[in-house]
């Protein structure tokens, strides 16, 4: 899969981000860009888009056990993911929400912990009004964090914090979006450079307002039907 960071000329940035290369991946950010999708159309892209991000972020991070099973023909090799490996996803509410459905179709024994950040429009900091976090992360447990929008960074810095300061390890994080800008990849890459970033694309930057652009708008208004 395509490691983007180098290609957009991002040199200084040491934290992996993944945007894989998919049709499908690609037909459902199309359908969340368009200004003209309806809001229960754009909440199936956000599921979809969940399931597939969630299906890469996974590949070599699910702790497996090798075991046989016995086929109605005779005894062979087997593989199943390790239950006793613990798995997180961690949704930023609101628009995070959108990717929860799909993450869970993949990940159906992980524990899911919410977090409600909102954003100041003025100052575009985060403040927590929901934190359903642990009080201790186990060590080796697998984190999937659910942020759509991954924009100046203050969310998911602060998600960050949260989980780092419970013991998650940031190698052992992953984080799912749908659009990512350079702000927040940088401000990952300092803090986190062993973090792995799964994102449907990378854009340009951001306006005045701290919006994504092109982007797709206000996820969680999209989402919610609060336009
Ligand atoms: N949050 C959104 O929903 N959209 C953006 O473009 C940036 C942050």
């Amino acid at each position: 899969m395509v490691q983007i960071g180098h290609i957009l000329g991002i040199m200084s940035l040491q934290l992996r981000v993944f945007v894989p290369p998919h049709p499908v991946i690609k037909h459902w950010l199309a359908v969340a860009r368009d200004r003209h999708t309806p809001s229960v159309l754009f909440r199936t892209a956000l599921t979809e888009l969940g399931r597939w991000l969630t299906y890469e972020a996974a590949r070599d991070w699910l702790v497996t056990v090798e075991t046989t099973v016995q086929t109605p023909l005779r005894e062979c090799p087997a593989t199943f993911i390790n239950p006793e490996v613990p798995v997180a996803v961690v949704p930023i509410l609101r628009a995070g929400l959108g990717l929860l459905d799909g993450a869970q179709a993949l990940l159906p024994l992980a524990s899911v912990y919410h977090l409600g950040l909102a954003r100041d429009e003025e100052t575009l900091q985060a403040s927590c009004y929901l934190n359903k976090l642990p009080e201790a992360i186990a060590p080796q447990t697998r984190v999937l964090i659910c942020e759509p929008m991954l924009a100046t960074g203050g969310s998911i810095a602060y998600a960050m914090r949260e989980l780092t300061q419970r013991g998650a390890d940031p190698a052992l994080v992953r984080i799912i979006s749908v659009v990512a800008a350079r702000p927040a990849l940088q401000k990952l890459s300092q803090a986190y450079p062993s973090l792995q970033v799964y994102s449907a694309c990378i854009d340009e930057g951001l306006n005045d307002r701290g919006y994504i652009v092109p982007g797709l708008g206000d996820a969680g208004d999209r989402a919610f039907g609060t336009d």
